[in-house]
């Protein structure tokens, strides 16, 4: 079932009504339900029960150290792209061990840090990366472990700036030459091979491309055995979309269904590493209506609803031209108008919704964005000096605010105004 329901006319969250928490944080601001957010985990990692395997939360779509918690606690890992989500991941209480590294553009101090760290395994993107990672590992006296990031050339249907798995994109390891990769890092002194890594894509609503990716990765791990290089886990990454209009992604039981199909006979512990099929649709935006306008004089009228939050606290709708669902929060089967619903920042591109039919609101009125828990406020940002919103957490009856509103002082933390002596 779903955490956000109206009840007696109001949008709750869990048992709380959205309003009575918009009364004391104040808006826009970020909210999450625990109770879906456990759910969606343990809808994904119940699939695989039977099997070996480690499910590593991806930190990118939503990492307040609130919800790593969670996600540790029931028994899960972190997949990291940087320093930071290390950091993060730490802090939060994840075990080092449970910690996969993925990422191209990794830095020497990234590296020493995770070495450092004790994490479970670097998904390697490119030979270089490989040297660097053989020489800071050998420096600090460790050996590092190692899976490649094969790149499958398989095409995972989504949009464009969300397709990983094509050999025309900067990701992994062209699967041709991983081959030869692994032949050279099995000779490495300060490397040691664990695994095979993929990542194809986000947003996937079909299992075929996933089929495709892991036909070709059994096929290089057989090969790798019978030169005597075991593979002992295989990350197939994350992807799995979700619903936010009509879409029809796999339920991830179907989609564990087929990986473990496919995988019969491999022994090997798998790796996953979703995101927004957990978190995606456990968080919501809560919006206030500022203005409503209507501009008139193009080729037709225009109605707008211009709310407080913009595209630097959501910025998926100017980026990817994303759709989110939006409701009110106090239930209206009011007529229906079709708006644009933008923000406040000034650039064409901050509309959080266009030509959507939605009912007749007033200044003041509290609006809710769905599903937003994936790649919502983990990428925000200040543009136009706006300070990041809170984000909230519910359980059941209680709330906690699991990140505050960030402050005017704290958004120029660090500046100066420098006086240089002129000569
Ligand atoms: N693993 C790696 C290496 C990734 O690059 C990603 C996402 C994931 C796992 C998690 O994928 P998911 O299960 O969430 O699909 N900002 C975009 C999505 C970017 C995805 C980047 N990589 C959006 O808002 O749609």
């Amino acid at each position: 079932m779903n955490h956000f329901q109206y009840k007696n006319g109001q949008l709750f969250c869990e048992d709380i009504a959205v309003s009575d928490i918009a009364k004391e944080v104040g808006t826009p601001f970020y909210l999450y339900s625990k109770a879906t957010l456990m759910r969606h985990f343990e809808a994904f990692d119940s699939g695989f029960k039977d099997v070996d395997h480690l499910t590593c939360f991806a930190v990118k779509s939503c990492s307040n150290i609130g919800i790593l918690a969670l996600f540790g606690e029931l028994g899960g890992g972190a997949d990291i792209v940087s320093g930071g989500e290390l950091f993060r991941a730490l802090k939060a209480g994840i075990s080092p061990q449970r910690i996969i590294y993925s990422g191209v553009g990794k830095t020497e101090e990234e590296l020493h840090y995770g070495l450092e760290s004790g994490i479970l395994l670097f998904n390697v993107e490119s030979e270089q990366e490989l040297q660097r990672l053989n020489r800071v590992a050998g420096d600090m006296g460790v050996t590092a472990p190692v899976a490649f990031r094969v790149n499958p050339d398989v095409d995972p249907k989504t949009h464009a700036y969300i397709s990983t798995g094509l050999a025309k994109n900067k990701f992994g390891i062209p699967i041709n030459e991983a081959f030869d990769l692994y032949v050279q890092a099995a000779e490495m002194a300060n490397v040691e091979v664990q695994g095979v890594s993929c990542h194809i894509g986000s947003q996937l609503t079909l299992i075929a491309p996933f089929v495709e990716t892991l036909r070709k990765l059994k096929v290089l791990v057989e090969r790798l055995a019978n030169q005597g290089i075991r593979i002992k886990y295989l990350d197939l990454g994350g992807g799995v979309g979700i619903t936010y209009d009509d879409e029809t992604p796999p339920h991830p039981l179907e989609y564990a269904e087929a990986i473990k199909e496919e995988l019969s006979g491999l022994d090997v512990t798998l790796i996953f590493e979703p995101g927004r099929v957990i978190v995606g649709n456990a968080g919501i935006l809560v919006t206030e209506v500022q203005y409503t306008k209507v501009n008139r004089g193009g080729e037709k009228e225009k109605n707008f609803v211009v709310v407080d939050a913009g595209m630097n606290d959501l910025a998926r709708p100017s980026l990817y031209d994303a759709y989110h669902g939006i409701q009110t929060v106090k239930e209206n089967n009011g007529p229906r108008q079709v708006v644009d619903v933008v923000g406040p920042i000034c650039e064409t591109s901050d509309f959080i919704a266009k030509d959507r039919e939605f009912p007749m609101v007033e200044q003041g009125e509290l609006l809710a964005v769905l599903s937003v828990g994936a790649y919502g406020f983990t990428m925000s940002s200040n543009y136009n000096t706006r300070p990041r919103v809170a984000e909230v957490m519910v359980s059941g009856r209680q709330f906690a605010i699991i990140r505050e509103r960030e402050s005017l002082e704290s958004l120029i933390q660090g500046e100066t105004i420098p006086k240089f002596v002129e000569k």
